[in-house]
């Protein structure tokens, strides 16, 4: 199997960078002799297959830091390599962070194998304009008064999840948990509660699996792959999702339903200037199933490395408790958080951040140049991936001195004198 998954690897990445390099070399030969100097240092690995088949086996192995952080010593704060069939320019630090995150040269492009797994509508897979108004129509759902709204809904979730999976038990496992209770609060905001617990959600959850492991392996679409698998999964939880907005919409109509129930409501009833419907059928279910995905995956790996970190430090617990502790006094017993206790909770967010420093969920992502870009004195030719990556800036002893210890204080406002973009586990959004 090992040797049959390495072989369908190199053939696809074979034809797929063929068919890139080509198109590449016919386009940009003149240009490329010119700029080949300014380009930044590094080397293009192995024709056609690049550093791929490298990040990929770290990404499975869970070292996938080591692979950039081998690559930043080696050649510094910008260097280049060359990842899924493309030239591709990696930046590190605050500034490569901040460049990548800002510079509206550099935009989400159609290189990578998300698309494909995600749908061609998702936020993550359209450009321009269509970008704009999908990310706006998003952003307008979770804003604070969304949250707001829905901070009982979440509070209902967790207590149901922790009656059912961790009352009087002496062990549990927490990371499956975890993906449970973010895959249960995701949905319920995205899909509502209607159908909670059948098992059309069920059949979503372990969609979602198969999804999320091909996102992360080798973009190879032969049978038996795991790249495979996400595609099929990915296509049965889009009819499904399909499925259910009909039925949403049926339910507004007549009047069982309103815009502010869940996700899928909200982006049905979103209209523009002429009335028509914001977001097209397909933009709405390619982008909720982006949100489940994108979202609980990566709660659930904050959640758990929390709890991790709570079990083995019982001074962080003890201030934790304590502030809790404080908001639970002024409530009646059963009584459900609301927005204004959540803003109470500083610490508990500093612990998060702290969490989300030494085990970002995300490792970084990338974009692609519009034009020939200069970063630092080099050239990053139009076309060029350009990537950026969190732990190598999170683990910078300049920045955050003593990277290794768990410290909440860093993200103390008081003492906070990080430069901006150092801290990148939400990449451009500051939350
Ligand atoms: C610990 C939790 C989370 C982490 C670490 C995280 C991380 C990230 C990162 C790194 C990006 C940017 C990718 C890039 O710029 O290349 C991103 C984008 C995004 N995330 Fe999350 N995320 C989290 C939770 C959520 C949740 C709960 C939601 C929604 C319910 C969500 C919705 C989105 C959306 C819509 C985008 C695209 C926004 C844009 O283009 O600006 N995320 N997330
Ligand atoms: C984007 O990068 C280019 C360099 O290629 C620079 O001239 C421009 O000022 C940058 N724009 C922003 C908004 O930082
Ligand atoms: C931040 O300030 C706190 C006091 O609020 C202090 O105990 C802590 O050492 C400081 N941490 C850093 C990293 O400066």
């Amino acid at each position: 199997m090992a040797y049959y998954y390495w072989v369908t690897v190199v053939v696809a990445f074979v034809v797929t960078s063929i068919i890139g390099s080509t198109q590449l070399l016919i386009r940009g030969r003149g240009r490329w002799k010119e700029e080949k100097a300014r380009v930044p240092p590094g080397s293009l690995g192995l024709p056609f297959i690049g550093h791929t088949l490298g990040l990929v086996r770290t990404i499975r192995g869970n070292r996938v830091d080591e692979f950039f952080r081998d690559r930043i010593n080696r050649y510094g704060a910008v260097s280049k390599l060359s990842l899924f069939g493309k030239p591709t320019a990696l930046l590190a630090g605050p500034a490569g962070n901040k460049f990548v995150f800002f510079n509206h040269s550099l935009v989400l492009g159609r290189v990578a194998s998300l698309p494909h797994i995600l749908g061609e509508r998702s936020l993550l897979a359209v450009q321009g304009d269509d970008h704009r108004r999908i990310r706006g129509a998003l952003m307008a759902f979770l804003g604070p008064e969304m949250l707001r709204m829905y901070v009982g809904r979440i509070d209902s979730e967790v207590r149901q999840h922790l009656e059912e999976r961790w009352a009087g038990r002496t062990a549990v496992a927490v990371h499956p948990l975890m993906k449970r209770l973010t895959f249960d609060i995701i949905t319920a905001l995205v899909l509502g509660n209607d159908d909670k617990g059948s098992p059309v959600r069920d059949a979503l959850d372990r969609d979602l699996v198969n999804i999320f492991e091909g996102a992360m392996s080798a973009p190879v679409n032969l049978p038996f792959t795991a790249y495979r698998r996400s595609i099929l999964g990915s296509r049965r939880a889009r009819v499904m999702l399909q499925e259910m907005m009909r039925q949403k919409k049926a339910r507004m109509q007549e009047g069982k339903a309103s815009p502010n129930d869940d996700l899928l409501c909200r982006l049905l009833s979103m209209t523009d200037e002429h009335g028509q419907q914001l977001l097209s059928n397909e933009e709405i279910v390619d982008n909720t199933l982006a949100t489940v995905i994108g979202a609980h995956g990566s709660l659930a790996a904050l959640v758990t490395f929390m709890v991790r970190q709570l079990a083995e430090d019982p001074d962080t617990l003890a201030k934790m408790v304590e502030e809790h502790e404080e908001i639970v006094k002024n409530k009646a017993p059963g009584e459900a958080l609301v927005w204004e206790d959540l803003s109470k909770m500083t610490f508990t967010w500093r612990v998060a951040q702290e969490t989300l420093r030494l085990v970002p969920p995300v490792f970084g992502s990338s974009r692609v140049a519009l034009h020939d870009m200069d970063y630092k004195g080099y050239c990053i030719p139009k076309g060029w991936q350009v990537f950026w990556v969190a732990d190598v800036t999170h683990r910078d002893p300049g920045i955050f001195p003593d990277p290794a210890k768990f410290d909440p204080s860093r993200f103390d406002t008081r003492n906070k004198t990080m430069p901006a973009c150092s801290f990148a586990a939400f990449g451009a959004r500051m939350f």
